[in-house]
């Protein structure tokens, strides 16, 4: 398999020489895209625009058409992997995912075991290899999968939360069930990913939404811990290409130096964090991915190449820097602020390699 003519986004990945700094937007493919609306009511719903890999590769490449993105990335979900392990995954309208079968009692808890990717996830990798096709070699093709805390947060909740009340409560009562939990889907997440990767992605990021949630040390033993156990296992390569690896957990800028050190390739940074203080914190380490607010591209496109130049400014001169929004775009984002970001970044970095 052959690079990507742009392969911008792998070579800052792992902190190569780059003439600008690649830039994709976690969420490019969603809400905010009149087109992805009506691919999405074609479809159906969301769930069935995700098992669709004729659907899921036509609104992977939507932004791709407007924007010139460095990546293409999937089109799925986190959620998708509790699914396969029989949760019974659904979207009730304007509430978020929910679970039929949440696990709340210790018997459930020991029947979990990780899905068989090529057979439970059958149509996430033929989607990842639909995309490749379609793709045609132009910009890379990101995997992703949620990390084994976040899942697990929705697996015991059975859905979104404020306080996370039924995982902490596991966590504080009954430890050793929540530990069964996240070794199953640590393995579960390696497995996935490593089949992403030999259907076609060729870098995969890891989505720790909710670590950031914990106290230092929970989140070391509950989160930080499991995804190390990920990225041990990951394939390094696939024909002849490193494929890197980025690890996000939104909330953890202050954990920042711990996440460094698990053998990932990147970190992703929320926008709470100065991105010249996170460099200097990870040094030669790993690439960093951010990390401006979402709430920026509300605003205009004056500000938007302002508020841009700023984080360009505060990484400074040299290579290893993705940029990217610190949280997923919002569905309320005009796709003209989405337009202004990326061609600021592309234009205003250029000084900086
Ligand atoms: O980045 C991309 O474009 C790839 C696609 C992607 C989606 N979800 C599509 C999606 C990715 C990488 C995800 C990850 C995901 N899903 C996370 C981790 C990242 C994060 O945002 O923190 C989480 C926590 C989920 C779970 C999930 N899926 C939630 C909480 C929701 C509802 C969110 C909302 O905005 O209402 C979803 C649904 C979802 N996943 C949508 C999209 C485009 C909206 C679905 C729709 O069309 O109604």
């Amino acid at each position: 398999m052959s690079k990507p003519k742009n392969d911008t986004l792998l070579r800052a990945l792992l902190r190569q020489p780059t003439e600008y700094t690649p830039v994709w937007l976690m969420r490019q493919a969603g809400r905010y895209l009149p087109e992805y609306n009506q691919t999405r009511a074609r479809a159906g719903s969301f769930l069935d625009l995700c098992r669709n890999p004729d659907l899921a590769t036509e609104v992977t490449l939507q932004p791709l058409a407007r924007f010139s993105l460095d990546a293409a990335i999937l089109f799925s979900d986190i959620l998708t992997v509790p699914d396969a392990m029989g949760l019974g995954l659904y979207f009730a309208e304007g509430e978020g995912p929910r679970f039929e079968r949440p696990l709340r009692h210790e018997w459930e808890v020991r029947g979990l075991t990780p899905p068989d990717p090529d057979v439970h996830l059958r149509y996430v990798l033929d989607a990842v290899a639909q995309i490749r096709k379609a793709l045609a070699n132009e910009v890379p093709l990101i995997g992703f999968s949620g990390s084994p805390f976040t899942l697990a947060c929705y697996m015991v909740e059975g859905g979104g939360s404020d306080d996370f009340r039924e995982l902490k409560t596991m966590l504080y009562r009954r430890p050793e069930l929540l530990h069964h939990i996240l070794d199953v889907n640590a393995r579960a997440v390696t497995a996935y990913l490593n089949a992403q990767i030999e259907a076609g992605a060729q870098a995969v990021m890891i989505f720790d939404t909710w670590g950031g949630t914990l106290s230092s040390a929970a989140y070391r033993e509950f989160s930080l811990r499991y995804l190390e156990q990920v990225i041990a296992g990951l394939k390094r390569e696939h024909g002849g290409s490193r494929v890197p690896s980025i690890v996000f957990t939104k909330g953890g800028g202050l954990w920042l130096e711990a996440i460094a050190g698990i053998g990932c390739d990147a970190v992703g940074l929320d926008w709470t964090i100065d991105i010249g203080a996170a460099r200097k914190c990870v040094g030669e380490k790993v690439a960093l991915q951010g990390n401006l607010d979402p709430a920026v591209l509300f605003s205009t496109p004056d500000v938007i190449r302002a508020e841009t130049a700023k984080i360009l400014a505060a990484y400074g001169q040299g290579a290893g820097h993705v940029f990217n929004l610190g949280h997923g775009i919002s569905q309320f984002t005009p796709p003209d602020h989405a337009l202004a970001l990326v061609d600021a970044v592309h234009v205003l970095s250029k000084p900086y390699h």
